[in-house]
């Protein structure tokens, strides 16, 4: 049976490949969607990207999929991870999984990425892997 996922990543991160390469490497965002789809050739899924700088469309994005049948919602909220109220209570409605995701550990960064706020409305967090993370959510839900 087909498993549906939405991914939704937030900001800064449409800039991969030139933000910072030396920390989330040198792939662009549409570039890690095209890997991400060949690695899930053989299995029958349905993938949705969504990217935005903006909070608000963050939250109305994770509202609207309320109406849609998902297995699970996976988020980079990016630098919202660490401050954004507004984005934790959102997917605190979400019944389905909510994987948080990050490309960096950021346990080994600065010490305001410790702060994990958006992580408390999460299931499962994985981060540390960089471009793989999203592959690797994806088929945490498929074995
Ligand atoms: C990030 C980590 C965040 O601290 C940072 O603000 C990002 C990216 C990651 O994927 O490693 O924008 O979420």
């Amino acid at each position: 049976m087909k498993k549906r996922f939405l991914i939704i990543n937030g900001p800064n991160l449409n800039l991969l490949g030139k933000r910072e390469p030396e920390v989330y490497g040198d792939l662009t965002l549409s570039q890690i969607q095209e890997e991400t789809s060949l690695k899930l050739a053989n299995f029958d899924v349905e993938v949705d990207w969504f990217q935005s700088n903006i909070e608000g469309e963050i939250i109305s994005r994770i509202g609207e999929s309320l109406g849609e049948e998902l297995d699970a919602v996976i988020i980079n909220p990016a630098a919202y991870s660490h401050y954004s109220i507004g984005i934790l209570d959102a997917l605190k409605m979400v019944s389905c999984k909510v994987i948080e995701v990050h490309l960096t550990n950021t346990h080994k960064r600065e010490d305001y990425r410790r702060t994990k706020l958006t992580a408390q409305g999460a299931d499962i967090i994985m981060e540390g892997p960089g471009k793989d993370v999203y592959f690797l959510a994806i088929y945490s839900q498929l074995i």
